[in-house]
């Protein structure tokens, strides 16, 4: 039997190749390859898209964070909290710039920052009266949107900036609202696996702060001041490449659709798996619209299941098999305690996730996840 993609980037391609070749080609002979017309054009749809005053696009998703960091002063001595189970990327940015990561555990059924450990893990910050608490970074794990509106009550009672890590969400809703316009700013990536991927490396920064926007764009370009070699503050070199840019705007046309075809996919899969009571496919909370970056199921052997489907050619992923509080590079920063997080990464496994994924191969896939897990 033919092998499976896990992501199938090129019927995504092949569905818009000669939009995306002529976007590429104006690009090119547009000569301005470095914050093109194009860079702009996006931000301004991007922004649009969000319901969010300004959007600042950059060279990566990491970047898009970590600015905004920056834009805040957060170093030495602050601590910001990330959940363990996620990207390094979550809490690299904050060590980046100085500051201490605080690792929060995450919700079994959501994989998202639990806000009661949240609370506890500022409480013992506060006890312990050695790092200033100020800001929450919670991630919208494999697409789908926090709970919010538990988080928005505990950043307003403490104080605390809310950055909205949508790296894997952008798209996503609760309650009508796009995560991207959450928070006091949001980031997210571009990279090409992602539910909106550039062919390359890219990201954008959200906020409705007219103040901090233009800090992020000085930040993103070496602290520009009004004039190109006038540097009020030293900043990065983070720009979105205007060919990245020029793709972008053509796949965002197909974007909301996509999110509805990749609803679909998600659908079929938890409809046959709410049937076992081996597989515990992913739970969304009540009002959310997720962009399924991933479909991520929990079984006891997943070891058993990986290699069962890949006899078959049928791919599979593991985001992520360490929570990152016990990443080597990261288990001396501070924690809270994250057992669900440590449970959890021992049984996670992806499967086959894009908007193309036709409902034959889904039947395939589904019925040898059912035979492996035996139920
Ligand atoms: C949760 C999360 N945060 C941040 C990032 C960083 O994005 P990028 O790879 O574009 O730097 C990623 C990307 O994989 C991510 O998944």
């Amino acid at each position: 039997m033919s092998a499976i993609p896990f992501i199938d980037l090129q019927a995504q391609r092949r569905r818009i190749a000669s939009e995306i070749e002529h976007a590429v080609t104006v690009a090119v002979e547009g000569g301005q390859y470095i914050m093109g017309p194009q860079v702009r054009g996006l931000e301004e749809q991007l922004a649009q898209f969000a319901g969010v005053k300004h959007c600042i696009a950059c060279a990566n998703g990491t970047d898009a964070l970590m600015i905004v960091l920056r834009a805040w002063n957060i170093g030495p001595g602050d601590a910001v909290f990330v959940p363990a189970f996620t990207f390094a990327a979550s809490a690299e940015v904050v060590a980046l710039v100085g500051a201490t990561p605080v690792f929060v555990d995450v919700l079994e059924d959501t994989y998202n920052i639990d806000p009661k450990s949240l609370e506890a893990a500022i409480a013992m910050v506060k006890r312990e009266g050695k790092l200033m608490p100020r800001a929450v970074m919670p991630v919208d794990l494999f697409g789908q949107p926090a709970d919010y509106s538990a988080i928005e009550a505990i950043v307003a009672r403490e104080k605390l900036k809310l950055l909205v890590d949508t790296a894997q969400g952008f798209g996503a809703t609760i309650d009508g609202r796009q995560t991207a316009a959450i928070g006091d700013a949001a980031g997210t990536s571009f990279f090409p696996a992602k539910p909106l991927g550039c062919y390359g490396d890219g990201g954008a920064t959200f906020t409705n702060d007219g103040d901090l926007a233009e800090l992020l764009r000085s930040i993103r370009v070496h602290g520009q001041g009004t004039d190109k070699y006038e540097n009020v503050r030293v900043g990065v070199n983070s720009r979105l490449d205007t060919i990245q840019a020029a793709i972008l705007i053509e796949k965002l046309k197909i974007f909301p659709q996509e999110i509805e075809m990749r609803e679909r996919v998600a659908r079929r899969y938890t409809e046959a798996f709410r049937r076992s009571n081996r597989v515990k496919p992913p739970h969304v909370i009540e009002g959310a619209q997720s962009t399924w970056a991933q479909y991520t199921i929990q079984v006891s052997d997943r070891d058993k299941l990986a290699a069962d489907l890949k006899a078959k050619g049928i791919p599979t992923a593991i985001y992520y098999p360490t929570p990152l509080s016990h990443q080597k590079g990261y288990a001396h920063f501070p924690s809270a305690g994250t057992p669900v997080s440590d449970r959890i990464a021992k049984h996670v496994i992806s499967l086959p996730m894009h908007p193309y994924l036709d409902e034959a191969t889904q039947d395939r896939i589904i019925a040898a996840v059912l035979e492996s897990a035996g139920a």
